[in-house]
């Protein structure tokens, strides 16, 4: 720990940012530097003596006579005085390692220039941008037929089947809807001490609309393929009368009385909900208050996160499908360690009201299936606009069981899997190597700083109040969350105008 409770400023003659800046390196060291991107709360500390106002110059301090007392009175002036000292100290080294080589990076191609930043921005809103209006929006997908298939002996057999399958096994009447709630529950209790997926059982709720099914299709009245049929829903999507626990201790009692969009979408086409599905906490990895969820195919492993429940479960036969939502990976790297096909689907395709905000600008919501012809089936039920969420649109999709896969081109980079490559190429498609003019780190880089300081936008109170040291795991959301506090507006900004595009 820093003692020295002075903050005295050395001024260093650097190059100044506009000319060009792409070529010195930061070789100042750590603790202080990032002291740089809020000079005015440094006007304030008690013995900042040297005015600093007018210089041309940027102004350094040595990490020797920053003291955490002093950061303390810099975040004060953020009305940031909260954190204790080693929080402090973390902040700061995190801000110096992770905050500002992004920063840095990012302004040098976006802000190099005085006046640097051009339009279009992304900052001006424009829910019309790049949309055709679409007339067949609500045409729905031609689904492939299922013929001939026969209710199989033994339930694990059953749980197995993909969801069009089982959804012809109703509309043929070889099985009942309530039947196969009752067998995808008791699954679920079966295998979830060992998974732990499941946050909530949504039993009589389940009991009810599989009833429902039923009736309505001895009534001779069929919703289409996910008519009763069982599934479960990320546990950061509202249901009245559940618990919605966002998979946070901190709000494992929390109940939202509403019905999220994707869950009126799916209760319209007769589907049926059997349980909220572990999210980790706060939708980061798989560790949630009740533990942490494994990797069927292999319970050594955790699944990854943070739509754990969901790919756990889809993969176990546990539901036939089911509903997670990714800001950045929380479907793609769950659904790859548990071995089953999900859709992150194009941001805007999907209506988000109800549902956990982590980023508005970066949440989507997909289905985990065990076929990629099931996903498409859910997504289609579940696309198009929410009336009250604004990002979300009716996007003409092209019927994906009506595409000529041998008119398709696909990039793929030098580190893809060949073997996928391959058996596109066999089948036809044409598959075209390239290279990007951004490394992924960069992206990532920004990525997260966006998110973050979203999700702190989000949680303010929940940090403010000391919430966040009861987090599950305290290296991921609190440490990350704690270093949002510290991202300028100016640079947050900046962030907005990468463009990642290919050469
Ligand atoms: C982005 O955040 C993730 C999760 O904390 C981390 O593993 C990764 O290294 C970060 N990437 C960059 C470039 O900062
Ligand atoms: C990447 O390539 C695109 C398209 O050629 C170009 O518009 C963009 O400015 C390039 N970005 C960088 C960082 O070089």
């Amino acid at each position: 720990m820093l003692k020295n409770n002075k903050c005295h400023l050395n001024t260093v003659s650097e190059p100044t940012r506009g000319s060009g800046g792409g070529t010195y390196k930061f070789h100042f060291s750590l603790i202080c530097s990032y002291l740089l991107f809020f000079v005015v709360p440094l006007l304030a500390c008690p013995s900042s003596s040297h005015s600093i106002m007018g210089s041309m110059k940027q102004n350094q301090f040595s990490d020797k006579e920053c003291s955490v007392p002093c950061l303390r009175c810099s975040l004060g002036l953020l009305d940031a005085n909260f954190f204790k000292d080693d929080q402090i100290d973390e902040i700061a080294k995190g801000v110096n390692e992770l905050n500002v080589p992004i920063i840095k990076a990012n302004r040098d191609l976006v802000a190099s220039k005085n006046g640097g930043l051009q339009y279009p921005s992304p900052l001006v809103f424009s829910a019309d941008w790049d949309y055709k209006p679409v007339h067949c929006a609500t045409k729905r997908f031609i689904y492939p037929s299922i013929s001939e298939i026969r209710r199989p002996e033994s339930e694990e057999d059953i749980a197995f089947l993909t969801v069009l399958e089982l959804g012809e096994l109703i509309k043929t009447k070889q099985i009942t809807s309530q039947e196969l709630t009752q067998l995808f529950l008791r699954r679920l209790k079966k295998y979830n001490p060992i998974l732990e997926a499941v946050v909530t059982y949504t039993e009589e709720l389940a009991s009810k609309q599989a009833k429902e099914a039923d009736e309505l299709l001895s009534q001779g009245v069929y919703l289409g393929p996910l008519h009763g049929i069982p599934y479960g829903l990320k546990d950061i999507i509202s249901v009245p009368e559940y618990k919605t626990t966002w998979g946070s201790k901190s709000f494992k009692n929390q109940v939202i009385d509403m019905e999220a969009w994707i869950y009126k979408r799916l209760k319209s086409a007769g589907a049926v909900l059997v349980a909220k599905l572990v999210s980790g906490s706060l939708a980061y990895d798989d560790v949630w208050f009740g533990g942490r969820t494994r990797n069927p195919w292999n319970i050594e492993e955790f699944s990854t996160g943070s739509s754990a429940g969901p790919a756990a479960s889809t993969s176990a036969g546990m539901v036939p499908f089911a509903i997670g939502s990714e800001t950045a990976g929380s479907i793609t790297y769950p659904a790859a360690r548990c071995g089953v096909t999900a859709l992150r689907p194009t941001f805007g395709t999907v209506g988000r009201t109800g549902i956990m905000s982590i980023s508005e600008s970066l949440d989507k919501l997909g289905p985990f299936c065990r076929s990629a012809t099931d996903c498409a089936v859910v997504l289609d039920i579940v696309r198009g606009r929410d009336p009250e969420d604004p990002s979300s649109k009716d996007i003409p999709i092209d019927d994906p069981f009506l595409v000529d896969i041998t008119k398709l081109t696909v990039g793929y980079l030098d580190d893809a899997e060949m073997e996928v490559v391959d058996v596109l190429a066999s089948m036809g498609v044409k598959m075209v190597p390239f290279k990007l003019n951004y490394t992924v780190d960069s992206v990532q880089g920004i990525l997260n700083f966006t998110m973050d300081v979203d999700m702190l936008a989000h949680f303010d109170q929940w940090q403010r109040s000391g919430e966040d040291n009861v987090y599950e795991a305290q290296d991921q959301w609190p440490t990350e969350l704690r270093r949002a506090r510290l991202v300028p507006a100016v640079d947050y900004i900046q962030v907005f105008y990468f463009v990642p595009l290919n050469s």
